[in-house]
This record gives C-alpha cells, structure tokens and sequence, in this order.
C-alpha cells in the first residue's frame, strides 16, 4: 500500500466511526469547478488582492470598483457545477451522521451539489444588501445590468451580502460552530490556505479538545504540522474516496 493509500484508509476509517463530523471548506473545494481561488497566481484580479478590495474602505472609497470585482466573481461562478469533492460531502450528509457544514465559500457550490446543512461564514455572492435599509435581494444578473446596484426597496446603494475584512462575523454563527466542533469526533478541512481568521483557528480549537483533524489540500498549510492526518491533493479526487458508500472506488493513478 502507497503511502497515500495508507493515509485514506485511516482517514475512511476514522470518519467511519465518527458520529458528528465537522467539515471546513475554503476555495480549493470549489478549484476543480473552474472557480478562481483567492490566494496564487490566479486568484488575483486585474493585480488587486482581496485584502484590497474585499474591504468596507474599498468599497465606500470606489464602490463601482469594489462591484466590478464581484461582478467578475459572480461571472466565474455562473456556470460552474459542483464537482465530485462537493458531491461527496452531500452523500456524506445522507449517511446518518450529523454533519455540520461551514464553509468560507460564498459560491453556493454546495447547495447545489445537494448539502443542506451549510454554514455560510462569509456570506453569500448571489445576494444584495442595501447599505441603508439592510434589505437583502436574491440577485443572479451576469453581468449587473446597474453598477453599483440599488436596492429594489428604498433606492440607495446595495453592496454584496458577504463578510469583508475588518467586519464582524455574527457571534451566534461563531458560537454555533465552535459548538459543533465541541461536540464533533472528527473535523475535515478541506481547500483553505489557512490564514484567514476566525476561520483559520478552528483546527486548532477542534486540537486543543482532542479531535482527530484531517486536513485535504493541495498546498502547506500553516497549521499542517498540529493535524492527525494530512493530504496534498485535490479534493475532488480524495473526498469521493474517504466516505464509505464509495466503497469499491480505487485511486486512478
Ligand atoms: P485560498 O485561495 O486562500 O486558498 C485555497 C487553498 O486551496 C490553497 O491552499 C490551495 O492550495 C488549495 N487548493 C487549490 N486547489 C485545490 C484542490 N483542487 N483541492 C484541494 N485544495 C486545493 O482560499 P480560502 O482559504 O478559502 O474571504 O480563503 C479564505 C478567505 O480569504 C475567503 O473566504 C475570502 C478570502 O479573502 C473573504 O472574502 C472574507
Ligand atoms: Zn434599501
């Protein structure tokens, strides 16, 4: 048995006799559904970082500029399909486990591959808020045909419905997955570069109460080195390998 081999089957195992699971997903789930990550050569947008833009100075400063970014996000996503990596953690949730779902990802990816227990930390890219009334819309125009957009109710400007850089997430969303994570057996993290907070400490916190913690990435991550299991690959092609109604499934290369 390869090394790799070796790590999944533990990893199956392990999540076998798990109960309560909690999964983090970051961009990297969604990579092999053609949506752009953030971090790496093409995760940047016409040279601006998100820490540039994804932030409420940026966007009171150039609010156009700030919806053109999202506009161009909203437009790498339209058609993108959930991939086997999403599909497996849906078939997951089927499995009788009690399964919590927290993702950093606000492309909807998992909804659609069938995940109905998520927990979206940084928002949602189909939504509108109004900056003045906090009315929220379901938006799925490609492209914006108003830039910046407006809000249907009162007029006034509407911004992403999604959590910047130097905004809050909701306490009751955080306690919720600090929660689960108490309560859990197992955490998988899966396509997060790790260095973005709250989200970044949650393997540590899941560590620091004894939980096995498997990380499935394609790159180091900082915290790599605290988990009990690590593997440098593409989600897609490992999680549809770690859940055990995929049984007769095999590594292809
Ligand atoms: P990043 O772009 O920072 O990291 C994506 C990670 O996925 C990298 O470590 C890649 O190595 C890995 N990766 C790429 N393709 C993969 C694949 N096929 N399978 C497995 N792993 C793969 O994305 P996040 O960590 O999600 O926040 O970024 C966190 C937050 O930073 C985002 O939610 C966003 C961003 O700024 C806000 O906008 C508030
Ligand atoms: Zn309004």
């Amino acid at each position: 048995m390869s090394e790799l081999e070796e790590k999944i089957a533990q990893a199956r195992e392990i999540i076998d006799c798990a109960s309560n699971i909690v999964v983090l997903t970051g961009a990297g789930i969604s990579a092999e559904s053609g949506v752009p990550t953030f971090r790496g050569q093409e995760g940047l947008w016409q040279n601006y970082r998100p820490e540039e833009l994804a932030t409420p100075d940026a966007f009171w400063k150039d609010p156009k500029l700030v919806w053109e970014w999202y506009d161009w996000r909203r437009n790498a996503v339209k058609d993108a399909k959930p991939n086997p990596g999403h599909y497996a953690l849906a078939e997951l949730e089927t499995q009788g486990k009690n399964l919590t779902l927290v993702t950093q990802n606000i492309d909807g990816l998992h909804q659609m591959a069938g995940s109905s227990n998520i927990t979206e930390m940084h928002g949602n890219l189909w939504q509108i808020r109004c900056t003045k009334c906090g009315e929220i819309e379901q938006n799925f125009e490609v492209p914006l045909r108003q830039l910046p957009p407006k809000c249907k109710k009162c007029g006034d400007l509407g911004r992403p419905n999604v959590v910047w850089f130097g905004e809050m997430i909701e306490m009751a969303l955080i306690d919720t997955i600090l929660k689960a994570i108490e309560e859990c057996q197992v955490m998988l993290i899966i396509g997060t570069s790790g260095v973005v907070e709250p989200a970044a400490s949650m393997g540590l916190v899941a560590k620091q109460t004894n939980k096995t913690v498997i990380e499935v990435n394609l790159d180091e991550t900082p915290s790599a080195g605290l988990y009990d299991i690590v593997i440098r690959e593409k989600s897609g092609e490992i999680l549809p390998l770690l859940f055990s109604s995929n049984n007769n499934r095999t590594l292809s290369s």
